[in-house]
């Protein structure tokens, strides 16, 4: 698949297929955000892969904790009922010294595996972690000098998307020259 279209056609998939994904895709998704560029070069980067339910199901119970009831997700489905999670991690002081570009690198790394697994037919979906840092890190045992950036949920798709449709146009956000 062409870079243009894997970026065209990838959606977030919330709905997976709970069927294991092959160790060898797993690691070319992972290959693919290892080749990632990162300030000075520095790869501040930790990636855990999490497929044992028991994990996956404390991940979630953080996750719905946190939430106000009317939007907590629903307890089948939705992005951490994916076979695989991939937790993007960040060691700032292995990062760009005197800079956060760390948070910057990992995003890189990780919609790296992001498109290389939509060529591997895989469906993937962001996981924003931030309001339950704290205790995500204290359920993967995540040190103290880690932070979580973002986590990946990864599976065979059992939803199909059409194409990204809903973005600004181009005049509303590109400027030429100046502001
Ligand atoms: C940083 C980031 C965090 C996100 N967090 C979540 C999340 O916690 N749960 C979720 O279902 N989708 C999450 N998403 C997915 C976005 O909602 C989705 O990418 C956006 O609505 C566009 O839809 P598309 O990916 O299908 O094109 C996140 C996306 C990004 C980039």
């Amino acid at each position: 698949m062409e870079v243009f279209e894997a970026i065209r056609t990838r959606r977030s998939i919330r709905n997976y297929e709970q069927k294991p994904v092959e160790e060898g895709k797993v690691r070319k998704v992972l290959e693919a955000a290892r080749l990632a560029p990162s300030a000075g070069n520095r790869q501040p980067w930790r990636f855990i892969v999490i497929t044992d339910p028991k994990v996956k199901e404390k991940l979630r119970e953080a996750k719905e904790k946190r939430m106000p009831p009317h939007i907590r997700p629903p307890s089948r489905g939705g992005p951490l009922s994916a076979p695989v999670i991939i937790v993007g991690c960040a060691v700032p002081s292995d990062s760009f010294p005197g800079t956060d570009f760390w948070k910057i690198d990992v995003a890189i790394a990780l919609q790296n595996l992001v498109l290389a697994a939509w060529e591997e037919e895989l469906g993937t979906c962001w996981i924003g972690v931030f309001h339950e840092e704290e205790e995500v890190k204290g359920i993967l045992g995540i040190p103290k000098e880690a932070h979580v950036v973002a986590m990946i949920a990864l599976g065979y798709p059992a939803e199909r998307k059409g194409p990204v449709t809903d973005r600004k146009p181009l005049e509303e956000i590109v400027r030429y020259n100046h502001w």
